[in-house]
């Protein structure tokens, strides 16, 4: 048959000439995609036409970044950051899906809390969205049921205070908590008895370099050993947000049977104490930077296999509030943005492949979370894409976050690898590093395990 007679196939959206990174490795190939779903992989350019060309060439197709941990801050705390800023960062980031946190003001505890959120998301923002439920004694009996409403990202237990009122602390508590529920727990550890017992140290001595001894490697190990053996106890998967020591990277790997484990950017490329040396308290975070050695252990754990996710933890406070006296300044920085450009930046110094990049920032939280369309460049899959120049060296600059807190640890630091395009289900968002979108796409996550949101999965001839 002469394939000149044959229709041209007619795409919303035709990414040409790329270096997609697909279940099969890094291969040369267009993606159409059409209702914001890809619909066909391969050389496509004499059998199909398209509304939207995007030119991928020299470039690599990553499946849409996912960031399972970042704070939005809305309602409540918009001076600091809001659900359209953060997402806007996200998408100039390359980051196509994000799941919010719950300690915003106030609290994310209850089905109107959730509601209101995805009612202040719609319409305004930029990424795909899905919004954790925090556990707490208030809240423990419901759980089961609030977690599976649509737009719900699942639990997520702070085991230690960091900033807000979410603590979930007493051991009664969390196994009400892990009784009440069946997806996967997020938790925040670190133990609440053993950083009020040593808070003293930065009391009195006020200097931020002591951040990672107050909130120690046992604090972090304590609470993580805690919810492992609740979790062993109540039948209950959980996963481990920003491990950030070795002692429990140790652990974790001996327990991965019923955990998973995220790792975040900022443990990942700084170290103490020359961060605080260098960045004073806009380095500080919950739970600290700490030395190069448990620096290492992270790395260590991501090549054996014991990470699963990388997630920003992006966490903004004003520069007004970062410069407040040690410790009265809150912990937590910008991250959402940056991911991406570090990562791609250790890619090319060789410290871990753009494979593993890629399952650790989409096919790994597509997995343990069970999300829906999305973790991979395949057919029926979401059109998400983080469209990365590997080779571009760009300096991150304080004015290029989109963050309302204006502001990143990394200010001035150069990295090889950058977002070009950003596709958040067949909408081109970012085009050449730049906002082109004039309308916010961003639609809620969907979940296999929770109740759908009337979406129903494409089917192409
Ligand atoms: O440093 C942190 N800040 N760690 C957290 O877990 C919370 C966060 C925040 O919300 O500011």
């Amino acid at each position: 048959m002469n394939d000149q007679r044959l229709p041209r196939r007619h795409a919303d959206l035709l990414v040409q000439g790329g270096t997609v990174i697909t279940p099969n490795g890094a291969e040369r190939i267009d993606v159409a995609c059409v209702d914001g779903r890809v619909v066909a992989l391969g050389d496509l350019q004499q059998t199909w036409s398209a509304d939207t060309q995007l030119d991928a060439c020299g470039l690599h197709v990553l499946p849409g970044v996912v960031d399972s941990q970042v704070h939005f801050r809305e309602p409540g705390l918009t001076h600091k950051e809001n659900l359209e800023a953060g997402t806007r960062g996200a998408v100039l980031g390359g980051v196509t899906a994000i799941f919010e946190m719950p300690n915003t003001s106030p609290l994310t505890l209850t089905p109107s809390d959730l509601q209101a959120k995805l009612d202040a998301a719609s319409g305004r923002a930029w990424c795909d969205h899905a919004f954790y439920i925090g556990g707490s004694a208030v809240n423990a009996e419901q759980l089961l049921e609030l977690e599976n409403l649509p737009g719900c990202a699942g639990v997520k237990v702070f085991m230690g205070s960091s900033f807000g009122d979410l603590l979930a602390d007493d051991t009664e508590v969390l196994r009400r908590i892990l009784r009440h529920g069946r997806r996967r727990m997020a938790v925040h550890a670190e133990d609440e008895t053993r950083l009020r017992e040593r808070k003293a140290i930065v009391e009195t001595s006020g200097d931020v370099r002591q951040h990672p001894v107050w909130r120690d490697e046992t604090s972090a190990l304590m609470a993580t050993q805690r919810i492992v053996q609740l979790a062993a106890e109540t039948g209950r998967r959980i996963h481990v947000l920003h491990v950030s020591s070795a002692a429990e990277m140790e652990y974790l790997a001996r327990h991965k049977s019923r955990v998973t484990v995220e790792v975040t950017p900022h443990h990942l490329t700084m170290h103490a104490p020359d961060c605080y040396e260098r960045l004073g308290s806009l380095a500080q975070m919950n739970p600290p930077v700490r030395e190069q050695r448990h620096q290492d252990a992270l790395w260590q754990g991501i090549r054996d296999g014991v990470v699963d996710v990388i997630g920003s933890d992006h966490a903004p406070h004003t520069l007004d509030e970062k410069a407040k006296a040690y410790p009265q300044s809150p912990s937590g920085m910008t991250g959402v943005q940056t991911l991406l450009p570090l990562m791609l930046d250790h890619v090319h110094a060789g410290r871990l492949s753009l494979q593993r990049l890629v399952d650790l920032t989409s096919g790994g939280p597509a997995r343990i979370f069970g999300i829906e369309g999305k973790g991979r460049i395949a057919l029926g899959f979401d059109a998400d894409f983080s469209i990365v120049d590997l080779q571009a060296r760009r300096t991150i600059r304080n004015d290029w976050i989109a963050s309302v807190s204006g502001w990143t640890p990394y200010d001035g630091v150069t990295v090889t690898g950058w977002p070009i395009h950003t596709v958040v289900r067949g909408h081109v968002v970012v085009r050449d590093a730049h906002l082109v979108s004039l309308q916010p796409p961003g639609e809620p996550i969907r979940f296999l395990e929770t109740n759908s949101l009337g979406q129903q999965g494409g089917t192409y001839a």
